[in-house]
C-alpha cells in the first residue's frame, strides 16, 4: 500500500496532555500500528518533538521510536517538509504559536482552549481561513466511548423531545503537595491562564452544542474554595483562579443544562464525568466508557414513601448501551479524523471557529459570575 508521510511539528509534548494523550496514545500508537489507512493509502505521521529541554525531548523521542527533536520552533516552522503544527503548550502560549504556524502556511491542530479570549480565538479562525490552512482543535470528550454510545442513542431518537441535561464533573485535587502531582499548578493561577471555567467550559460547550443544541444563555456561579495550594516545587502559592463552577445553560429549543464542575469534590457517582439527559421518550446517562438508557415504556411508576425501605434502587431498571465499535482512545480517534481531513475532503467540523465559540461561552460564564446575572450568547434567540 502506498505510504503518505505527514510531517507534524509537535509543541508541548513534554507536558501532561501532550506526552500521554497526543504523543503516546495517539501519534506513537498509530505508528506502532503501522500508520493510518485511508482509502488505499497509509498515512504515516512523522513528528518532530519541539520544546525547551533537549535531553527531555530526546528521551521522550527514544521512548517512542521517534527520530526528530528540536528546540528551535522557528526553524521547524520554516521547514516545508513538515506541513502540520500541533500545540499542547500551556493555554496562555497558544495564540502566538498558532498564529506563527498559520503565517508559515501550516495546517494547525491544537489543544483547547484555542486562546485565552474569544477575540483572539476568532482572530485565529479568521487567520486560518484567510490563509486557507486546514485547522482543528481538540474536542476529545465527544469521542469517549461512553459519549459515542450516547450519540448513537440520540441519533436513534429514543429520547424524544429533550427536556434537561445534567453534567457532573470533577474530583478532589489536593491543595497540598499531592495536588501538584495530579494537575499542573498553573491551572489554579488566573495570571497564568488557569481557572476551571476557561479550562472546562470549552468541553461542556462542544458537548452541549454537538450533541444537543446551541447554547443561548448562561448563568454561572464560581468559587475559589481552596485559596492556597502547593506547587510542583513544594512551595505554597496563592490560588488566584476559581477551582469550582456551578452553571445553568438554556439551549435553543428550550432544554436546560446544569453543570457542576469542581476540583474540590469527592465524587459518589459511576465516573469522574457523568452526563444525564432526560427527554419525553426516555433518558440516558453517559460516563467515560459506558452509557445507559431508560426508555419511556420501561420507566418505573414511583410513589413517594420515605417510610418504607426500597427493595431496589432507581439504577436497577436501566439498560446498558452495547456500542457498535471497539473502544479507541478519544484523542487518537480525533487525530485520525484530522489526518483523514488533511488527505481527503472529509469534513472536520471541530475547527478553530468552533473552538472560539467554546472560549466565548466560557467568557460569558465568567461575566455572568462577575455580574451575578444571566448572560445571553450574542446572536442567539434567548
Ligand atoms: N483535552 C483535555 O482534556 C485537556 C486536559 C488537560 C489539559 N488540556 C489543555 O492542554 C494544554 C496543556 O495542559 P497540560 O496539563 O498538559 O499542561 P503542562 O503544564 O503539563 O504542559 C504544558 C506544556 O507547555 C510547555 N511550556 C510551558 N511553558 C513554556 C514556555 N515558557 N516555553 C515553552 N514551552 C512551555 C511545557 O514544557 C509543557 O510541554 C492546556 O492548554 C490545557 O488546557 C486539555
Amino acid at each position: 500500500m502506498a505510504r503518505q508521510r505527514v510531517g507534524i511539528i509537535m509543541n508541548g509534548v513534554t507536558g501532561r496532555m501532550g506526552r500521554v494523550q497526543h504523543l503516546a496514545r495517539s501519534i506513537a500508537a498509530m505508528r506502532a500500528d503501522g500508520g493510518l489507512e485511508v482509502g488505499g493509502v497509509t498515512i504515516w505521521p512523522d513528528p518532530v518533538l519541539v520544546g525547551r529541554d533537549l535531553e527531555r525531548l530526546r528521551s521522550l523521542a527514544a521512548a517512542h521510536d521517534i527520530e526528530r527533536v528540536s528546540t528551535d520552533l522557528d526553524a521547524c516552522l520554516a521547514d516545508p517538509a513538515d506541513t502540520v503544527y500541533f500545540d499542547s503548550q500551556t493555554t496562555a502560549r497558544r495564540e502566538q504559536a498558532v498564529a506563527l504556524a498559520i503565517a508559515a502556511g501550516k495546517d494547525v491542530y491544537c489543544e483547547k482552549p484555542s486562546a485565552t479570549t474569544s477575540a483572539a480565538g476568532y482572530e485565529l479562525a479568521d487567520l486560518a481561513e484567510r490563509a486557507g490552512v486546514r485547522n482543528g482543535a481538540v474536542q476529545d470528550k465527544l469521542f469517549l466511548p461512553g459519549l459515542l454510545k450516547l450519540r448513537e442513542v440520540l441519533d436513534s431518537g429514543a429520547l424524544g423531545r429533550l427536556l434537561a441535561i445534567r453534567i457532573e464533573f470533577g474530583y478532589w485535587v489536593f491543595p497540598d503537595a499531592i495536588g501538584a502531582t495530579q494537575r499542573p499548578s498553573w491551572n489554579y493561577r488566573a495570571e497564568d491562564g488557569g481557572g476551571i471555567v476557561l479550562d472546562m467550559f470549552c468541553h461542556f460547550r462542544y458537548l452541549l452544542e454537538h450533541l444537543f443544541a446551541p447554547v443561548e444563555s448562561v448563568l454561572c456561579e464560581m468559587a475559589t474554595h481552596e485559596s492556597v495550594r502547593v506547587d510542583e516545587g513544594g512551595r505554597t502559592y496563592d490560588a488566584t483562579a476559581e477551582d469550582a463552577a456551578y452553571a445553568i445553560f438554556r439551549l435553543a429549543g428550550g432544554a436546560v443544562a446544569q453543570v457542576n464542575a469542581s476540583w474540590c469534590t469527592r465524587p459518589y457517582r459511576d465516573d469522574l464525568f457523568v452526563l444525564h439527559a432526560d427527554g419525553t421518550g426516555g433518558s440516558a446517562v453517559a460516563g467515560l466508557q459506558e452509557c445507559r438508557i431508560q426508555p419511556g415504556a420501561a420507566t418505573p411508576r414511583y410513589v413517594w414513601n420515605p417510610d418504607v425501605a426500597a427493595s431496589t434502587t432507581p439504577r436497577a431498571p436501566w439498560l446498558e448501551v452495547p456500542g457498535r465499535r471497539p473502544p479507541v482512545n478519544a484523542f487518537r480517534h480525533q487525530w485520525e479524523l484530522f489526518l483523514r481531513h488533511l488527505v481527503t475532503d472529509e469534513p472536520f467540523p471541530w475547527d478553530l471557529r468552533d473552538a472560539a465559540r467554546g472560549v466565548e461561552v466560557a467568557e460569558l460564564a465568567l461575566a455572568s459570575a462577575r455580574e451575578r446575572r444571566w448572560v445571553d450568547v450574542p446572536g442567539s434567540r434567548a
